[in-house]
């Protein structure tokens, strides 16, 4: 299964950067799945820039409900209309500054699927719950409340801790996360969570890829602040396996 490298813009980017970043990753021949998740006012402008290319766009956020009076908030399929295809739920960002807890977080996830679009739900443990030895515990409990009835989508495990602060669990911790995390996919989900991706997250730069992405059921990355630049998100996919 080919790995999915998933670019997180967060909040920046502007429109002049588009079509230059647009066509360096077009112009890239690639054995990994790329996606870019550009602020909400970029996607529609990415998505001319990058059509016909096998190069996918995803959003951030979205509200639970289709439409309605829910003032500064976006639909997945308003999002949907906009050209992407995934929408990323629950990032520890959003859990953290917009108080969004796992019933939210479930809630905006079984929203994403209605819409026929693909879900990146993100979990992951503070850095006090790992000290205190409670990472898998924490990210079991994520899963099993952040996941809507019928789940079916891929996983992006991102430690808080190691997000924007050029850390990284070891690899050892990283494979056992990622194994609990599938363990838990099978257990909730049957046949489907065996085959669901389950990307890394937090401090993915060129120079760990390879190792980080060479793990046992790492299926890609989630990546932030490398993915701003072009170069930087293409050598992270120059370094997933080939599969
Ligand atoms: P960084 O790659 O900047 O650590 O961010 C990771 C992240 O939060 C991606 O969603």
């Amino acid at each position: 299964m080919r790995q999915l490298i998933a670019g997180n813009w967060k909040m920046n980017g502007k429109l002049a950067e588009v079509a230059g970043y647009a066509q360096a990753v077009r112009a890239a021949t690639l054995h990994a799945d790329l996606l870019i998740c550009p602020p909400f006012t970029l996607i529609d402008r990415f998505a001319a820039a990058l059509a016909g290319s096998g190069i996918a766009l995803g959003a951030q956020d979205c509200h639970a409900n289709p439409h309605g009076a829910h003032t500064g908030d976006t639909s997945a399929a308003m999002l949907a209309e906009a050209g992407a295809r995934y929408i990323i739920i629950g990032h520890s960002e959003r859990r953290l500054d917009h108080g969004e807890t796992n019933a939210i977080v479930a809630g905006k996830t079984a929203a994403v699927i209605a819409a026929g679009l693909t879900p990146i739900v993100c979990v992951g443990e503070t850095e006090a719950q790992r000290d205190a030895g409670e990472a898998e515990t924490v990210v079991r409990q994520q899963l099993a409340h952040s996941l809507p009835e019928g789940f079916a989508g891929v996983i992006a495990y991102e430690p808080v801790w190691a997000i924007g602060t050029g850390r990284t669990p070891t690899e050892e911790d990283v494979a056992a996360m990622h194994a609990a995390i599938r363990a838990a996919l099978v257990e909730k989900l049957g046949e489907t969570g065996k085959g669901l991706l389950i990307l890394y997250g937090g401090s993915v730069k060129p120079g760990n890829a390879a190792s980080l992405l060479a793990l046992p059921e790492v299926g890609g990355a989630l990546v932030g602040g490398a993915s701003l630049k072009a170069e930087d998100l293409l050598a992270i996919a120059e370094a997933a396996p080939r599969g």
